[in-house]
């Protein structure tokens, strides 16, 4: 039977086939035949995109591209996408599951772009919620701000219909913490700076033990992508530091740092330590190096580069006087090339890509070699 399509759908529908407003809002999404000469669409994330599954067996960047190409809204696909990896209670490093703070408390952070309408939204600090990128969606949605936190982003949530739970641990994640616990045993550290790196060193030699993955331990997703007409949008998530000081918000809320999208020229987003990411505003900068004409891969290094210049406290530095941490940037142009770096090469590093070849796990490109130590 031939499905009758009223006046408004018919209307909205050819809006959203030629980009054109409806009132005072543009549509986007919903018109998956439309192609811009050149533009490949292509889904990117950190590796973590291509590992959690849902229940029919799809990864985040394998549900974010299906969704994208079929005419959904390039920033809902992705959502959909990051939301299999936050409900992963497997996944220690994101959403429920996530590793909690000082205090044991799951803690989370997300922002969101949406290229083609210019608007974000994040949150930091939000306790309660499964999916905060969801949250981060709604603070784009309903409100007229850009980020929201703790308590406050909270409320919001709750305000918004989103289920407040008592705790986000795991079995896992709160095992771990107690083992961080115990390690750190506060009790025996008067001096608070001690007790800081007593805690510090104790996260590093659960991870040297291969109690955590190394890429755990800041871990977050970040997820980008591009269709076929050539709207980007792009989203990152995270439960943060492991075991990060109660209140401490890291690089994945803020724009410019744990993402920044352009409508025109590109996407970049991050995993690794936030405060080298915070201090650089990397993922605009690398942006910045695409509307200037540089190649993903290009405009990454460089942003890298900007990282290890401004690494100068011995603290952060290893025996050779290079930054001690890891950071990786994922990054999409407008015409759909894309590029995953990290300060460090390492056979082990991947961030998941797909295209309409389907989903693979590729090289990240490093800047450094690390040293045998
Ligand atoms: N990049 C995640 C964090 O530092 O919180």
């Amino acid at each position: 039977m031939r499905k009758e399509i009223n006046r408004r759908e018919f209307v909205l529908a050819g809006a959203a086939t030629a980009g054109l407003a409806v009132g005072s809002r543009k549509v986007f999404g919903r018109a998956p035949a439309m192609q811009v000469a050149g533009v490949k669409p292509v889904v990117v994330a950190s590796g973590n995109g291509h590992r959690s599954r849902n229940s029919d067996g799809e990864t985040c960047v394998e549900v974010a591209f299906r969704k994208m190409t079929a005419g959904d809204d390039v920033l809902d696909s992705l959502i959909a996408g990051v939301n299999i990896v936050e409900l992963d209670p497997n996944d220690a490093s994101v959403g429920y599951g996530g590793r909690p703070n000082a205090d044991g408390v799951v803690q989370l952070d997300s922002c969101c772009m949406h290229g083609p309408k210019r608007q974000a939204g994040g949150v930091g600090a939000l306790e309660g919620v499964r999916a905060p990128s969801l949250v981060a969606k709604a603070v784009m949605d309903h409100t007229d701000h850009h980020l929201l936190v703790g308590d406050g982003a909270q409320q919001f949530a709750r305000n918004m219909g989103f289920e407040i739970e008592a705790d986000l641990n795991t079995d896992n994640s709160r095992r771990q913490y107690l083992e961080w616990k115990r390690r750190t045993d506060p009790g025996h550290y008067l001096n608070p700076e001690e007790r800081l790196e007593a805690g510090i060193q104790a996260g590093l030699d659960m991870v040297a033990e291969g109690i955590i993955p190394e890429e755990e331990y800041w871990g977050t997703i970040n997820c980008d992508g591009i269709n076929g007409r050539g709207e980007i949008c792009g989203v990152t998530t995270t439960s943060g530091l492991s075991w990060k000081i109660p209140g401490r918000v890291g690089d994945s809320p803020i724009l410019g740092a744990g993402l920044y999208v352009d409508g025109t020229y590109g996407a970049a987003g991050s995993t690794g330590r936030g405060e080298a990411n915070l201090y650089n505003l990397t993922s605009y900068l690398i942006v910045e190096n695409l509307r200037n004409g540089m190649s993903a891969k290009d405009a990454g290094m460089a942003g890298l580069k900007r990282v290890q210049e401004n690494t100068v406290e011995s603290r952060l530095l290893n025996d050779e006087g290079n930054p001690s941490f890891g950071i990786n940037f994922y990054i999409i142009d407008a015409k759909g090339e894309h590029a995953g770096v990290s300060l460090y090469e390492s056979e082990r590093s991947r961030y998941a890509v797909c295209t309409e070849n389907g989903a693979e796990l590729a090289p990240l490109e490093g800047l450094l070699q690390r040293s045998n130590g």
